[in-house]
């Protein structure tokens, strides 16, 4: 049976949970416009976005999503003033401080992508013990990708290539697709299925640039402090629309 949803733009629709998205990723984008249309500072903006963040994790959980991966700071974002990088980097301290508890009660494994070095000593410290204590979840996996980016991280993964096939671990004829993509940060997480970015912008900024090759895109102008359940049930059922061919052609054609 499916779940029946109130939207206005798809009231013909129910959602299907037997085709739901296995893995979801977000480019959480527009907090700063979101905070200065109000005459607020951006900070504060980060500050409902982290609201925003909470809220999708839930609902995913909910809905039995397997993964879900969130752009929670690009290698780009360092250039930002030092007063916004920071704030940043507190509050996402202090939300694994508060929320790891509430990660390992609902069956949530954290993992990061990202160049963790980059990272304050603070920040590695929490991340660590999040990591640490949500490892052996199995009911879904959540990846944040902090200090990521997609070509950098790709760039890692042909060093470590070349460095095996250079020592003789590795034969070259063995590199294929699947080997580059285990030696990515997302290892052996599935490719995203359904890639959603609010704020209105419709680019990839450096996400996940090997890994969503067949992903679904999903664009709205909604700014990230505003998307809530409704907006990501909104984009599951846009998704559940889709035909997914990989290349090859409709059985029917
Ligand atoms: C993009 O909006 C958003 C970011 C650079 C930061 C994302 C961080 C959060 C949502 C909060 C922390 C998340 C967690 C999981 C605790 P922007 O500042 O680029 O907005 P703009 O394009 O309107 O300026």
């Amino acid at each position: 049976m499916g779940l029946s949803l109130p939207l206005e733009d798809f009231p013909t629709l129910v959602l299907d949970p037997a085709r739901l998205p296995r893995h979801v990723a977000i480019v959480m984008d527009g907090n700063g416009r979101w905070a200065t249309r109000r005459g607020l500072s951006r900070l504060e903006g980060h500050r409902r976005g982290k609201d925003s963040a909470r809220t999708v994790i839930e609902v995913a959980r909910e809905l039995g999503i397997p993964y879900l991966t969130l752009f929670a700071f690009s290698n780009e974002n360092w250039q930002r003033p030092i007063a916004e990088v920071s704030f940043l980097m507190a509050l996402l301290r202090r939300y694994l401080m508060t929320e790891t508890k509430r990660l390992c009660k609902r069956g949530i494994k954290l993992i990061i992508l990202g160049d963790q070095a980059k990272l304050p000593h603070a920040v590695r410290m929490v991340l660590d013990e999040a990591t640490r204590l949500t490892a052996a979840n199995t009911d879904m996996t959540l990846a944040l990708a902090l200090s990521y980016g997609g070509r950098q991280e790709i760039v890692q993964a042909v060093k470590s290539i070349a460095r095996a096939a250079a020592s003789g671990e590795l034969d070259p004829e063995q590199i294929n697709e699947a080997l580059i993509a285990s030696r990515l940060h997302t290892g052996h997480l599935p490719d995203p299925d359904l890639l959603i970015r609010t704020s209105g912008e419709l680019r990839l900024s450096n996400f996940l640039l090997y890994q969503l090759a067949y992903t679904e895109l999903y664009f709205t102008e909604t700014l990230w402090p505003d998307f809530g359940e409704r907006e990501f049930l909104r984009a599951v059922v846009a998704y559940q629309t889709r035909e997914r061919r990989f290349g090859a052609v409709r059985s029917s054609d």
